[in-house]
Order: structure tokens, then sequence, then C-alpha cells
């Protein structure tokens, strides 16, 4: 059973499952093709984290990567078997992951503001064993710096609900120490607009590239 010990405002997976239910294939997002362009410039064996509907990991394996995606959401997971790609799908916490091998690369987006302190740090371990020396650990996330942040139900400065969805925004400066401290190296941060517009909305969010030593 997943979550026992989390904090019924982090408990999210039926929120996700609700979702994933109504939420159609979309195109990849800008993080994927940015990340393709920039960081898989070689076929790459790719574990994606929190992957969603799949509209990442299946333009991924469309690039000729060899593509895992996991997600907490059965439905979500369900949703990704059903496209017609060579990119496989798996029921599966990112915060405790135990694959039995290790990826060239681990990409996440828009999956960190969504756990709290504590599961990031787990996180960021698990992630760090499924990375091979040398992979790279590509990040996009919400910032402090995002409109939103104090919208809703205040859980603490930086935890929100909005709507019945809990973000936790990160703060770029701490989100790099605490990658630094799990055993990374960054290698490339940016954080601005218009990296990942939705609609009306153009939050600030953070990227982040880093590698295992
Ligand atoms: C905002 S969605 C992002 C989906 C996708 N990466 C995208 O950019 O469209 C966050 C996803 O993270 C998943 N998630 C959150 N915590 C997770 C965990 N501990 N393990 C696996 N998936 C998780 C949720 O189920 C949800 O699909």
């Amino acid at each position: 059973m997943l979550y026992t010990s989390t904090p019924s405002h982090c408990n999210f997976t039926d929120y996700w499952d609700r979702f994933y239910l109504a939420t159609p294939h979309l195109k990849p997002s800008m993080f994927a093709t940015h990340t393709a362009q920039h960081w898989l410039t070689q076929p790459t064996d790719l574990l994606e984290i929190g992957c969603g509907n799949g509209r990442d990991a299946v333009w991924f394996a469309s690039q000729g990567h060899s593509v895992l995606g996991v997600d907490l959401s059965q439905n979500a997971i369900e949703a990704c078997r059903k496209h017609q790609s060579k990119a496989e799908f798996q029921t599966a916490d990112f915060s405790n992951l135990s694959l039995g091998r290790q990826f060239s690369a681990v990409y996440s987006r828009f999956n960190l503001h969504s756990i709290d302190d504590e599961t990031e740090a787990q996180a960021l371990s698990s992630v760090y064993e499924h990375l091979k020396l040398g992979g790279k650990f590509m990040v996009e996330a919400r910032t402090i710096h995002d409109t939103m942040m104090g919208q809703g139900e205040r859980i603490s400065e930086r935890e929100w609900i909005h709507e019945s969805h809990y973000r936790r925004f990160l703060d770029p400066d701490q989100f790099l120490d605490n990658a630094r401290a799990a055993g990374f190296i960054p290698e490339y941060t940016l954080v601005s607009a218009g990296l990942a517009p939705w609609g009306d909305a153009d939050p600030v969010v953070m990227r982040v590239v880093m590698r295992r030593d």
C-alpha cells in the first residue's frame, strides 16, 4: 500500500486517477523537445518518472530512444499502454523504485512539485540508484516564482492546495543543494517563464540537468 504514512494533503493518487480518465493523449511537452535536442543526442535508454498519460514517453520512443515510463496512477499507465508505441510502461512509485536495472538518463516533468520534501529526498536517492555512472537526470518543475504560489489553502510557505490539487513550489537554490547532497552534479539550470505555457498560464518553472558521479 502506498502513502500509508503520508499526510492526507499529499495523498493525491485519486486526483491523478480521475484526471487521466478524463484527459486524452497530448502532444509532447516543450521540455521533451528541449531534452531530446540538447541532452539525448544519441539513442538512449531512458526512464521517465511520473509519465502521466505518456505524452513525452511515447514521443521519446518515436525518436528512437528505449523508454520505460512509470507512474503511480494505474489509470495513467493503462492509458499509456493503449498507445501504439515501443515505449514500455509500469505502475511504480518513483520515490521507491526497484526496477533491477540502471538507465543512461532519467526524465521528470512536473512531478517534483507534486510531492513533499521528504518524498523528494527519497526520489532523489531512488533516481540516483537507477542511473548509470555519468547518466543524466533532467527535471522540470514549478518554482516559488510561480504566481500560483499563494492561491488556495496554505499547508506551509511553499505548499498549497488549489482546487483539490496539492503543489509544493520549489526553491531552485534549495533544490540544487538537495540534489548535490544526494550525489548529483548540476550541469545546467534555467529558471524562467515561457518554458511551459498552458492556456492563459505561463508559470516560472525550473529546468535542471544533473549528472550522477
Ligand atoms: C503533473 S503530472 C505530470 C505528468 C507528465 N510528466 C506531464 O508532464 O504531462 C504529475 C504526475 O506524477 C505522478 N506521480 C506523483 N507522485 C508520484 C510517485 N511518487 N511515483 C510515481 N508517479 C507519481 C502523478 O500520478 C502524475 O501522473
